[in-house]
């Protein structure tokens, strides 16, 4: 059966400095039984310890503070969190990954995150003081629905935070393939001022993150008069203010198209002497980045991923196998073209301490180059 396709068309608001996709797909289609599970990684729980660290540090989380987070997914960094606060209460619109999370102890609402799931929220469990919104912030439609939900539910002077991919951080490193269907917005810090504006609330602080390539995490709060303003938002906005122009995304564009038709080139070249490439990590990115590129099942020997609900699948249009890094280790290709760039370091070492030291890794961005 041919799959389904649908445009992915990236587009900039010449006003609030906003990216995001010209197309938008169902929330209910692309969410209500999900595939991607947080993997158990070091640099992920590295970044909850800094993650924490910076909110103790600015008060916005305390040993008595009631965190709801937004997009919980199997309830990882509520797991990490669970210790270091008094209440914690995930929401994920996923009902085979809130079964995950609630088996791990985590209370988890099985809901979009929107005005009637936050009044439902505020009735059980009361207001929190905290609500974190990490990497699904900008999966939806429109985003309105869950900011102004948090204005509703937050007490008074509770914070959000909001995780996401920077979309500068996606331009300037030529992380094209960050562009997907999950990701609907871009945020960038003017974009985001606007965002808060509308509802009431403001920005108080700026965290910058070097997770999924790059990330910013935004502090905001209902506006009140007398509100202290970090200086990181000031610094991080001058920052912007001077990437924020038309040769920036020109040279974007300009250099996805240098890595498709190197990373073309190199594939082709390289199963013409006979190597095996495979891909490691069934990464929505990897497939933007694959059929982007053109590369299917013919060049592709198979997908590594650590993921069991994504093993024996196949992923959509290049039909690529995924694997477990068990197989893979039981008998690795030449190469491995790294869909999981975000994971690189940790990716290498698991390989090389499997004892593999033949297998070598091509890391398409920032330039392809192999490692
Ligand atoms: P993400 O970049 O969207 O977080 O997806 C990472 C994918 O890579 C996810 O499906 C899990 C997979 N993965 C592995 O297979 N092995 C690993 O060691 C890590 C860290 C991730």
């Amino acid at each position: 059966m041919e799959p389904r396709t649908f445009p992915l068309v990236l587009e900039l608001c010449d006003d609030c400095g906003n990216l995001q996709l010209r197309d938008c797909l169902d929330a209910a289609d692309l969410y209500r039984h999900y595939l991607y599970v947080t993997p158990d990684s070091p640099m992920l729980r590295q970044h909850y310890e800094s993650l924490h660290a910076y909110l103790a540090n600015g008060h916005y989380i305390r040993p008595d503070s009631f965190v709801l987070e937004v997009g919980s997914n199997a309830g990882l960094f509520l797991q990490f969190l669970q210790p270091r606060t008094a209440k914690v209460l995930g929401i994920d619109p996923a009902t085979n990954i809130c079964e995950m999370a609630r088996a791990s102890g985590i209370d988890t609402v099985c809901d979009f995150f929107a005005m009637d799931s936050a009044r439902a929220i505020r009735e059980q469990h009361g207001a929190p003081d905290l609500i974190v919104a990490r990497h699904c912030m900008a999966h939806n439609a429109d985003p309105h629905v869950m900011v102004s939900a948090a204005a509703e539910l937050l007490t008074d002077d509770g914070h959000l935070v909001i995780e996401n991919a920077y979309g500068l951080t996606t331009v300037e490193n030529n992380e094209f393939d960050q562009i997907y269907h999950e990701h609907m917005f871009y945020f960038t810090i003017r974009s985001m001022k606007a965002l808060l504006a509308r509802n009431g609330m403001h920005l108080t602080g700026i965290f910058m993150a070097p997770v999924h390539g790059g990330s910013i995490v935004f502090v905001a709060k209902k506006a009140r008069p007398g509100d202290v303003v970090d200086v990181s938002v000031e610094q991080f906005s001058r920052r912007e203010d001077d990437l924020l122009r038309p040769g920036t995304f020109e040279r974007f564009s300009e250099n996805a198209y240098a890595i498709k038709e190197r990373l073309a080139t190199l594939v082709e070249d390289l199963v013409a002497e006979q190597k095996s490439v495979w891909t490691y990590g069934a990464t929505a990115k990897g497939n933007t980045l694959l059929n982007y590129v053109g590369l299917t099942h013919q060049q592709i020997g198979y997908c590594v991923d650590s993921t069991p609900i994504k093993q024996g699948k196949f992923l959509p249009k290049s039909g690529i196998r995924v694997v477990s890094e068990e197989e893979a280790t039981a008998s690795p290709p030449d190469f491995y073209l790294l869909t999981a760039w975000n994971y690189k370091q940790e990716v290498i070492e698991k390989v090389r301490r499997s004892g593999n030291n033949h297998t070598r890794f091509i890391i398409p961005v920032p330039h392809v180059h192999i490692v």
